[in-house]
């Protein structure tokens, strides 16, 4: 990963913290639904991708996965506040119970948004798990069921998460250094 380094400010979470939190928040997820006969489990495309696949592998459930969607970032590291689901997911959701998967939240628009569709669409449950959170820059209300790290507000790439697509196969998450958008 040498060709990327140089424009990551610092390391936030190593491979072994983030594998380690995995399989925390896999235990908890397993536990809170052992009694439900399946789960529909979305992910967010794409910056939970990473997060998703090692995720689900720590799941000791019944799951099905569906993948949406959703642009609120267009190449920028500054929030359009706009949220449009541009890939919806085939299954019925229907009395299911909904897990969304998300990288990061942010001002809190998007999943927002997408569980409150979600809830008029007559899901059974719908919950969120979210590998990172900055509580700083809110500006909805919005509860986190399964969060991985709480982070301070900073732009951060890296297992998933990009700056203009760049950046996702990093295999740990690093602060983005300001020269790359400066
Ligand atoms: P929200 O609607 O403002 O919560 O936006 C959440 C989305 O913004 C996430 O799904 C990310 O794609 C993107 N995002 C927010 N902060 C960052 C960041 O620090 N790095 C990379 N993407 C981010
Ligand atoms: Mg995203």
């Amino acid at each position: 990963m040498e060709a990327m380094k140089q424009d990551v400010k610092k390391v936030l979470f190593r491979e072994e913290e983030i594998q380690a939190r995995i399989e925390e928040l896999g235990k908890q997820i397993t536990k809170d639904y052992e009694n439900a006969k399946s789960l529909l489990v979305i992910g967010i495309l794409k910056g939970s991708c990473v997060f998703f696949a090692d995720l689900i592998r720590k799941l000791d459930l019944p799951v099905e996965i569906e993948f949406m969607s959703v642009s609120s970032y267009q190449d920028s590291s500054v929030s359009s506040g706009e949220v449009k689901i541009t890939k919806d997911v085939s299954a019925s959701v229907a009395k299911r119970h909904v897990l969304f998967v998300e990288d990061i939240i942010d001002t809190g628009f998007t999943m927002s948004k997408v569980m409150e569709i979600f809830q008029e669409r007559g899901a059974a449950s719908v919950k969120l798990c979210s590998l990172l959170s900055k509580p700083d820059r809110r500006k909805v209300d919005i509860d986190i069921d399964y969060l991985g790290f709480t982070i301070p507000d900073e732009f951060v790439i890296g297992y998933g998460l990009d700056f203009a697509e760049k950046y996702r196969n990093l295999p740990y998450i690093g602060v983005l250094d300001e020269s790359v958008y400066m």
